[in-house]
């Protein structure tokens, strides 16, 4: 089935809308009024603590919040995510005022790709064809020849031709599990997720023994021992709907925590049991994490702070952003 808007089952907030509880905090309140004044759009990601998925007008994974930018109306896109994140809506709406909460919140995935070091390895290499994990800068997008995510990595690199020596960066893992399910060899960036490389096999053995029906639910970016033990590998978005469909009532999801918001608010009737790492209860992302709903207000009550971008930049990295946007429809 082709990852298009209709299966990626994105919750869209309007005034009858189940998700939205049925009475906001003032500070909520004050968002929803100062993102009408501004003809604001809020686009969240699943890892977005929950009072801002409440609040958002879309909240989903890196692929259903790309179309959404892509084809957003509003003057202002406010993006309660990471920076890479807010850089893709940017690189598709030049035009419009695109918001990040912190300018901090960034991803070590992404930082593990310096596009310096890209550049040096295609100029070694200047027939590899690139294969970039949104997770990365804009610099590193305009070296690429197409952008993909955990959502669609798969068809993406299926309509590669067969000929074409691949290099995917910069999520080793993923790059692995890609490998693995669609048979294609491909050369792996040494990158990763810090904080999906932290979930074991043991510890996840070890909450087994609490849940031994519950079906086990992990995002491609863990490692491969990891995701060999669970029953389904995907991305944010279609962890919604393996929730859905599955038969059991306890799932347990290898995650970021902030999933769970999202999983809970939509699948109310199911219990939803957090992945766990070795020692400590850390499968938080620090940087998802930076962005507060009082950023948030803050950001629409300013227009800051704003993503910038040099627009040769900008129109190199769009190039393969719209390959994948058009690749995933079709
Ligand atoms: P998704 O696109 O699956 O939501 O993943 C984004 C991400 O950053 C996972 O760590
Ligand atoms: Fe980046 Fe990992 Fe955070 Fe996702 S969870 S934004 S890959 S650091």
């Amino acid at each position: 089935m082709p990852d298009t808007l209709e299966n990626i089952n994105p919750i869209v907030i309007g005034p009858n809308n189940k998700n939205r509880p049925d009475k906001l905090s003032p500070i909520q309140e004050e968002i929803i009024a100062l993102k009408k004044k501004r003809n604001a759009v809020i686009l969240a990601h699943n890892y977005q603590v929950d009072s801002i998925q409440e609040i958002a007008d879309y909240v989903g994974d890196s692929l259903g919040l790309s179309y959404k930018a892509a084809e957003t109306e509003a003057d202002v896109i406010l993006f309660c995510g990471v920076h890479f994140m807010a850089e893709t809506a940017k690189i598709v709406n030049p035009n419009k005022t695109v918001l990040l909460p912190d300018l901090n919140a960034g991803c070590s995935l992404s930082d593990s790709c310096p596009a310096e070091k890209l550049a040096d390895y295609k100029e070694k290499n200047p027939d590899v064809y690139v294969v970039a994990y949104i997770n990365c800068s804009a610099a590193v997008k305009a070296l690429s020849d197409v952008i993909c995510t955990s959502g669609n990595a798969i068809k993406i690199v299926e309509k590669i031709p067969e000929d074409r020596e691949i290099l995917f960066v910069p999520d080793q893992n993923l790059g692995q599990w890609v490998s693995k399910v669609t048979g294609r060899k491909m050369l792996l960036w040494p990158g990763s997720c810090y904080a999906h490389v932290l979930f074991t096999v043991r510890a996840i053995d070890r909450i087994k023994m609490d849940f031994p029906n519950a079906p086990i639910v992990a995002h491609p970016e863990c490692i491969e021992a990891v995701r060999d033990i669970a029953d389904e590998v995907c991305s944010t978005e279609k962890m919604i709907s393996f929730a859905i469909n599955h038969a059991a009532n306890e799932i347990i999801v290898v995650t970021e925590s902030g999933m769970l918001h999202r999983l809970r608010r939509e699948v109310p009737d199911k219990t939803f049991i957090a992945g766990p790492t070795e020692n400590c209860a850390c499968n938080d992302c620090r940087f998802m994490k930076m962005n507060t709903i009082e950023k948030t207000r803050d950001a629409l009550l300013h227009l800051e702070p704003k993503i910038e971008l040099d627009e040769n930049l900008r129109i190199n990295a769009y190039t393969p952003i719209k390959k994948m946007l058009d690749w995933s429809r079709s």
